[in-house]
């Protein structure tokens, strides 16, 4: 059958299947933070560190079938605070994935950490275990910020893990967000500055957002207003981009070569299997694409992935819905993607949105040559306006998102 009929009826067609990215969620925090909407839950009492790390192995097995003969491009370890748990979990369940699956060697393998479970030695057994990028949420390097996010660590815990996170690994990420309560434009300057002491080789500035289900969204700290967060924008983009760093995704600043590969496989729309509780997952076949959700609450998902059953939901990805997908991530770079990776990453051609490029264009918010397309200065402003063009019609008329949400890894 040719891609013109099969695409007709509905079904992609892939000549090769997407690079596959694993994605391993570790679901237990020191404490809740009140602005955090991610699948994390405090600690109460030990972890169960071993039970969880052999659900995953069971989880994986449960997994092979669907990603048999594939190779792994990266890993992730997100939470949740990864780092709260010890360098032989990691050790272990790393073993236990190649063993089971291969890994590209030259992979990247990165952790999230929290400077609240920063330990020196600790750092470098994660790095021996085979860890080699780590992403630390240090929020802000000032004290009273600190407190306002309800942040386990203070100042002095976060200059000394972002110091020996450099020197022990080397490709490290600070996290960092902006628009805190009560922030000046001077105090986003010293954040960047202080950031920037530390030269690392990749830098994330997450706007703080008041997300549902969350503290901050029912007790709502006074935060700086609209035009004051599109300053704090503009100084952080200028003293970054005169320190060397390339603001190459909307909230990713990377030295070159240093962009992370982990998320560019999702922005992309590349194939990922998650792992653990709550993990999402995005799969491609020869002519079809799947959506996999895990149970979500770690004791539920014990019990389930301990039984062989981890998914509480699975969906393929409707004929209608990937052109938006695709758009959804891809228009968060800035350099956009090259015209081809649409048919290579949807297995569909790129006439299937090409009413909804021509609006955008229209619109100025959309730039393209035969080469690429990449949102326009003033797309990149208005994002969520620019990604709501490609939101399929019945979908929209069901529920407008005030707010767009890519599939990152962030989210899941
Ligand atoms: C899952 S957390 C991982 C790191 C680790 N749990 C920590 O917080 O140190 C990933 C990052 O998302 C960002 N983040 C979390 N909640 C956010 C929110 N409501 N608005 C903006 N960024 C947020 C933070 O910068 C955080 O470091
Ligand atoms: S922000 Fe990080 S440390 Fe805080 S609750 Fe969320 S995942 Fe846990």
């Amino acid at each position: 059958m040719s891609a013109a009929i099969q695409a007709a009826l509905g079904a992609p067609r892939f000549e090769a299947l997407p690079p596959l990215a694993l994605y391993i969620h570790i679901p237990w925090c020191l404490k809740k933070c009140p602005y955090c909407d991610f699948n994390s839950h405090e600690r109460r009492g030990e972890v169960p560190e071993a039970r969880y790390v052999a659900a995953l192995m069971t989880d994986l097995e449960f997994a092979l079938p669907s990603i048999w003969g594939r190779r792994i491009v990266s890993v992730f370890f997100g939470g949740g605070t990864p780092s709260l748990f010890s360098a032989g979990a990691i050790d272990s369940i790393l073993a236990g994935v190649r063993a089971r699956v291969p890994l590209l060697p030259d992979a990247e393998v990165t952790l999230e950490a929290n400077p609240g479970t920063f330990e020196r030695e600790k750092f470098a057994a994660f790095k021996a275990a085979g860890i080699n990028r780590l992403s630390l949420g240090v929020q802000s390097f000032d004290a009273r910020f600190l407190a306002a996010l309800g942040r386990v660590h203070d100042e002095h815990e976060a200059r000394a893990a972002a110091h020996a996170a450099i020197e022990i690994f080397g490709n490290v990420n600070l996290d960092l967000m902006y628009a805190l309560p009560g922030q000046t434009l001077s105090d986003a300057r010293a954040d960047t500055s202080a950031a920037l002491g530390f030269a690392p080789p990749h830098l994330s500035f997450y706007h703080l957002t008041l997300e549902p289900n969350t503290l901050f969204h029912r007790h709502p700290p006074v935060l700086p207003d609209d035009e004051l967060c599109a300053d704090i924008e503009d100084l952080v983009d200028t003293g970054l981009a005169s320190a060397g760093y390339v603001h190459y995704e909307t909230s990713a600043h990377a030295r070159a070569g240093f962009e992370c590969r982990h998320n560019m496989n999702y922005w992309r729309f590349g194939d990922y299997l998650g792992i653990g509780a709550g993990a999402h997952s995005k799969i491609s076949f020869a002519s079809r694409v799947v959506r996999q959700v895990r149970y979500k609450s770690p004791q539920q998902y014990l019990e389930q992935a301990e039984r062989g059953a981890p998914l509480v939901e699975e969906h393929e990805v409707m004929r209608a819905d990937i052109g938006f997908e695709f758009m959804l991530n891809a228009l968060r770079l800035a350099d956009g993607v090259p015209v081809g990776l649409f048919q290579e990453r949807t297995g569909f051609p790129l006439t299937l949105v090409e009413k909804e490029l021509e609006e955008a264009e229209k619109r100025g918010l959309l730039e393209r040559d035969h080469v690429t397309f990449r949102a326009s200065p003033l797309g990149r402003r208005f994002l969520n306006d620019l990604q709501a063009i490609f939101l399929p019609r019945e979908r929209a008329a069901r529920n407008v998102p005030k707010k767009i949400v890519a599939f990152d890894h962030e989210r899941r």
